[in-house]
C-alpha cells in the first residue's frame, strides 16, 4: 500500500502543485507558516522520526528500556504501532488463510505455510504458475495488511492484501484493479529501493541506520527508539547513575512546542506541507490526520490541549469509547450555554452534550481501503456535503 509517497511525479504535476502551495500559503494561517514538511524537520534537528542518521550500534531495542520503564514497555507493545510490521511468520491473516485458495480475475492464489513456519504464495493462471516467498506483513491487520517478498536483493510489494472488514483477500491498495496483464503483475510490483526505504522507515524501526537502507538490522514495528531517538547514551548513563547525561541523551517530545509536536508525529502521519507536497485530494486525505486536524477552526494558532497525544497516549492502544474524548473538546468549550464561558473558552455546543467526536469527527470509508477512517478536520458536519479538501 504505497499510498502517500509516489515520488516520481510529470513536470506538470509539479506546476499545478507548487501553484497549490502557492494558494494554500497564502490562504492559511500564521501558524501553518511555522510548519514544515518532513525533510525540512529533519534537516533542522539533530533527532527526527525516520531520519535514519543514527548509527547501527546507538540503538538498543526496547526490551532495554524495560529495566527501568517496564509499565510504559508493555503497554507500548499493545499499540498497533509496535505491530504496524511483523515477520510473515507471526501473521494471524496468513496463518488462518494458510492451505486457501482465492481468486483476483483470471489468477488463482495460494498462501502456503510451510513446515518451519514460513510462507510461500503460488499465483497462477491455465498452466502458468509462479511460487514466491513472504517475508514481512505491514499493517497490523486492524485495518488491513499487505505483504512484501524479496527476490534477488529487491522487495517487492504482493498483489493481494487482507481487508479486515472483508475478511478476505484483495488487490492492494494503489496497485491496479484492471485484470493483471501478466504473471509478473499479478505477482507482486517490485519496489524501488527508495520506496522500499519509505516503507520501512514509517512501519520499522532502525531500519536505515547511519543513513544507509539496512532491512536486515529492522525491528518490527514503531518501538521506543522509533520514537526517542537511538538509546545507548540515555541507557548507559541512566545505569551509571549519571541522570544528567541520562536525559540529555534521550529526546523527550513533551518539550516541543505544539505545533511541533503534530508535525513530530507527522513524520509518518504525514505533516500539513507534506500532504499538500503531495497534492492529496479527496478523500484518501481523511488518512492525513496532521493535515485535517491543522485545517479545523479548533487549531487556531495551535494549541497544547490539541495536538495528538492531547487525545492518544502514543504509549497505550487507541481507545474506541467515543465518550472518553469529551474532557479533551470540554477543555477548549463552554458545556452549555447557560454557564458562561470562561474567558478562554470557545463556544458551547446547542445540539449535544457528549459523546462529541460521534458528530463532529465524521468517518469516511476510504474505498481501495474497504475502512472507514476518522476525519480529523473537527466541525459542523452537514448531511450530504462532499468531503472537503
Ligand atoms: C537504567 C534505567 C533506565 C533505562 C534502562 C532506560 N531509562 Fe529512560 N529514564 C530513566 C530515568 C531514571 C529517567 C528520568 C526519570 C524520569 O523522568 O522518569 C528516564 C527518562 C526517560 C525519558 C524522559 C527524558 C526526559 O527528558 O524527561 C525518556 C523519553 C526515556 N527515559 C526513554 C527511554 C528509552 C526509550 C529507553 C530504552 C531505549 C530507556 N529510557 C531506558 C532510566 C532508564
Ligand atoms: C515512525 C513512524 C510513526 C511515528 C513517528 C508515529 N506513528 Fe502513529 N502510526 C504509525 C504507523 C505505521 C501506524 C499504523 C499501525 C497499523 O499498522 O495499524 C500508526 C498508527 C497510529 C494510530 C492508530 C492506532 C490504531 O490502533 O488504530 C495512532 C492513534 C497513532 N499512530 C498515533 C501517533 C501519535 C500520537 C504519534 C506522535 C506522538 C505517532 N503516531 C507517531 C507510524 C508512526
Ligand atoms: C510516510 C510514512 C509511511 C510510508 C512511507 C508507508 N506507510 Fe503504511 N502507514 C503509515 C501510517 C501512519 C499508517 C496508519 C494508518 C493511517 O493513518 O492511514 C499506515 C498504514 C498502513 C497499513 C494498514 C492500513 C491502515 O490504514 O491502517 C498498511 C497495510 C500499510 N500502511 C502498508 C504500507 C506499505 C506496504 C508501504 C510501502 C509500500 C507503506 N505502508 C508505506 C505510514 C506510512
Ligand atoms: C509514537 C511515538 C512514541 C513511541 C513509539 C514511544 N514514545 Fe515515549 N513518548 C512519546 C511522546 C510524544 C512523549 C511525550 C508525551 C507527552 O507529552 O505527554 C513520550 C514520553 C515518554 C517518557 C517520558 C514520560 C514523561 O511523562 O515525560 C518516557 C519515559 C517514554 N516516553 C518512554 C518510552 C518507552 C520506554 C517507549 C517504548 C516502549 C516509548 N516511550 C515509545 C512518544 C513515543
Ligand atoms: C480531539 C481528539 C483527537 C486529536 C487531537 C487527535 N485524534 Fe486521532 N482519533 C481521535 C478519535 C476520536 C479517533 C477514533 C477512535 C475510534 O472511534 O476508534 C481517532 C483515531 C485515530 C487514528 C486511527 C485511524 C482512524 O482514522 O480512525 C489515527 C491513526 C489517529 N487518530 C492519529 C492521530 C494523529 C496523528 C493526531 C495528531 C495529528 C491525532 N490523531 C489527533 C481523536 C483525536
Ligand atoms: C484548543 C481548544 C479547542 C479544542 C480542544 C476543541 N475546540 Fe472546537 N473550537 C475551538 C475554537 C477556538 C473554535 C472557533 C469557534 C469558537 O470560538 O467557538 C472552535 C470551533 C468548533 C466548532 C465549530 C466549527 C465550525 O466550522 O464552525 C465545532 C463544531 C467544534 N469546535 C467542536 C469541537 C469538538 C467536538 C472538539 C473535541 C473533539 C473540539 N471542538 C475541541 C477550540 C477548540
Ligand atoms: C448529535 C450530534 C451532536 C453531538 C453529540 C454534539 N454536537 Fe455539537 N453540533 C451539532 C450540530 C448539528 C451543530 C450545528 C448546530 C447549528 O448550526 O444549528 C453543532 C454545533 C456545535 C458547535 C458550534 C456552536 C456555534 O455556536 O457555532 C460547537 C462548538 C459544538 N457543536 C461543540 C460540541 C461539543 C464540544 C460536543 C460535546 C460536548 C458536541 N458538540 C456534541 C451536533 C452535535
Amino acid at each position: 500500500m504505497s499510498h502517500r509517497h509516489s515520488n516520481s511525479v510529470p513536470q506538470s504535476v509539479v506546476t499545478v502543485l507548487m501553484m497549490l502551495a502557492f494558494w494554500a500559503f497564502a490562504q492559511t494561517p500564521a501558524t501553518i507558516k511555522e510548519q514544515l514538511t518532513t525533510p525540512e524537520r529533519i534537516e533542522k534537528s539533530k533527532w527526527w522520526p525516520t531520519d535514519g542518521r543514527a548509527g547501527k550500534n546507538e540503538y538498543v531495542g526496547s526490551r532495554a528500556c524495560e529495566q527501568c520503564h517496564e509499565t510504559i514497555v508493555k503497554s507500548q507493545s499493545l499499540h498497533s504501532m509496535a505491530k504496524a510490521s511483523i515477520p510473515a511468520e507471526s501473521s494471524d491473516a496468513l496463518r488462518d488463510a494458510s492451505g486457501q485458495s482465492f481468486r483476483i480475475g483470471e489468477y488463482e492464489y495460494k498462501i502456503i505455510r510451510e513446515a518451519d513456519g514460513t510462507f510461500h504464495y503460488t499465483a497462477s493462471s491455465g498452466d502458468k504458475s509462479v511460487l514466491l516467498p513472504i517475508k514481512w506483513a505491514f499493517g497490523a491487520g486492524k485495518v488491513g495488511q499487505s505483504y512484501l517478498s524479496e527476490q534477488d536483493g529487491t522487495f517487492h510489494e504482493i498483489r493481494f492484501s487482507y481487508f479486515a472488514t472483508l475478511h478476505a483477500f484483495g488487490v492492494t491498495p494503489n496497485q491496479s484493479l484492471q485484470p493483471a496483464t501478466s504473471m509478473s503483475k499479478a505477482s507482486s510490483r517490485p519496489l524501488t529501493g527508495a520506496e522500499a526505504q519509505r516503507c520501512f522507515g514509517c512501519h520499522t524501526t532502525a531500519s536505515t541506520v547511519g543513513k544507509h537502507f539496512e532491512p536486515a538490522n529492522a525491528m518490527p514495528g514503531i518501538s521506543c527508539e522509533g520514537c526517542h531517538g537511538a538509546g545507548s547514551r540515555h541507557v548507559t548513563a541512566m545505569k551509571a547513575g549519571d541522570f544528567d547525561a541520562g536525559v540529555a541523551g534521550i529526546v523527550n517530545p513533551k518539550t516541543l512546542k505544539p505545533v511541533d509536536l503534530v508535525d513530530f508525529c507527522g513524520a509518518c502521519h504525514t505533516t500539513w506541507w507534506d500532504a499538500i507536497r503531495i497534492a492529496a485530494t479527496g478523500v484518501a486525505n481523511v488518512r492525513f490526520q496532521p493535515y485535517r486536524l491543522e485545517g479545523s477552526r479548533c487549531w487556531g494558532n495551535g494549541d497544547a490541549r490539541l495536538t495528538c497525544v492531547s487525545c492518544h497516549n502514543p504509549h497505550q492502544p487507541l481507545v474506541r469509547e467515543t465518550r472518553t474524548y469529551d474532557s479533551r473538546c470540554l477543555s477548549c468549550h463552554a458545556s452549555s450555554k447557560q454557564s458562561k464561558p470562561a474567558a478562554d473558552k470557545a463556544g458551547a455546543c446547542p445540539i449535544g452534550k457528549e459523546d462529541c467526536v460521534t458528530c463532529h469527527m465524521h468517518k469516511y470509508e476510504v474505498p481501495d481501503m474497504h475502512y472507514k477512517y476518522t476525519d480529523h478536520r473537527i466541525r459542523i458536519v452537514k448531511a450530504g456535503e462532499p468531503f472537503p479538501d
